[in-house]
């Protein structure tokens, strides 16, 4: 993931001095299953990225070759459609941007990453983000991140298929060093929130990919919608903590759990931002607890083996707190450790949960950075 060297990769394929674009994956602290719902959420961008080079090709075509997945796509810019793997986050953006009206140049890519896939960490976003700025800058075009956060999302919703919220896209374009972001994904307004010093991010990989099942997170969003509509909210998001007694005499089944979720989950958003602010450790790490519990008994989005990584993480000493990251049925728990023990806790927990498994699982400890821009070799 050498940037001088994948553009010397680019040179030799295809023959053109490229630019340079990279877009970060991201954890999420807490707020899980709120952002489609327009509530809160507290992600950040970390260090891990996808790469793009880049150049104009003269063409009206795109032509793009992935070192993570050793394959290519190459299609007119007239005629992108959706082929169900990877290449649909290059095709993607690409299309989104012409439906916006922009002049978007044919253009030759070379893609490399190392936000691992299906781990609950965004990769999709970063390719999709980091290629949405590659197109941008090439074609002579400028927007903020916040603009390419919603042009990326637009491309997972429509072209993909995935109906993902907003969180993944706007953390990866707008993340910042050394923060988290409080976003509220209905005014897309976020507010710097510092990291606590002594303290890291562990994340440790169930090692279940979770990509078989955007029909499991489509019915979340469903019975979040359908919930609301009961209420006759515009989303859940409308809802306090003080109005969820009301709320669940109205609704039964799936959807008042869904409902209780979501709104306990946005306002365990807002005590861990004050509990960041104050340093509060234990209080931080007893609501990610707390979101863990949700995810797994209300949204129902968890399963056995994640539940026992998230236990064995929450008994480790030198843990403040751990739960389920990202969409649910795979993917990574995020753990909240204390930074100077940070090395024996990932090796107690991945020994423990690898053990459970039969394999040593993917474990980091990450670092907030900024979002996604141009770099330059
Ligand atoms: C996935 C989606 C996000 C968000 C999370 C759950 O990562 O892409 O938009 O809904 O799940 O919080």
């Amino acid at each position: 993931m050498n940037p001088a060297t994948l553009a010397a990769d680019f040179r030799a394929r295809f023959g053109a001095q490229p630019r340079l674009f990279r877009a970060p994956g991201r954890i999420n602290i807490i707020g899980e299953h709120t952002d489609y719902s327009e509530g809160f959420v507290l992600p950040a961008a970390i260090d891990r990225w996808c790469l793009v080079a880049a150049a104009p090709n003269g063409l009206a075509r795109l032509r793009a070759v992935s070192q993570t997945f050793g394959e290519e796509m190459e299609a007119d810019l007239s005629a992108l459609a959706p082929r169900g793997d990877w290449a649909d986050y290059v095709a993607g953006p690409a299309k989104t941007l012409l439906e916006a009206g922009l002049a978007v140049v044919g253009a030759d890519l070379l893609i490399a990453s190392d936000v691992p896939v299906g781990a609950g960490v965004s990769s999709s976003a970063a390719l999709q983000v980091a290629v949405t700025r590659a197109l941008l800058a090439l074609s002579g075009l400028e927007a903020d991140g916040v603009q390419v956060a919603c042009w990326t999302r637009a491309s997972e919703n429509r072209f993909v298929g995935m109906p993902c919220g907003i969180m993944d896209s706007y953390a990866s374009a707008n993340g910042i060093e050394n923060g988290a972001l409080m976003l509220d994904c209905r005014s897309l307004q976020a507010t710097p929130a510092p990291l606590p010093d002594d303290a890291s991010f562990l994340l440790v990989n169930s090692m279940v990919s979770h990509r078989l099942v955007g029909g499991e997170y489509r019915q979340r969003r469903e019975d979040c919608e359908a919930a609301a509509r009961t209420l006759g909210v515009p989303t859940l998001r409308d809802l306090a903590e003080a109005d969820l007694p009301a709320a669940l005499r109205k609704l039964s089944g799936d959807a008042a759990k869904r409902c209780r979720h979501v709104v306990s989950e946005n306002a365990r958003v807002g005590r861990a931002e004050t509990a960041m602010a104050a340093g509060d450790l234990a209080a931080l790490g007893a609501l990610m607890n707390q979101s863990h519990a949700s995810l797994r008994d209300d949204m129902e989005v968890s399963l056995p083996v994640i539940d026992q990584l998230a236990a064995i993480a929450q008994a480790t000493p030198g843990v403040h707190g751990a739960r389920l990251m990202g969409g649910g049925f795979g993917g990574c728990v995020i753990a909240l450790v204390d930074s100077a023990a940070a090395g024996d806790v990932q090796a107690a927990i991945a020994g423990a949960y690898g053990a459970v498994i039969g394999e040593t699982p993917e474990a980091f400890v990450c670092r907030a950075v900024a979002g996604a821009s141009e770099v330059f070799a």
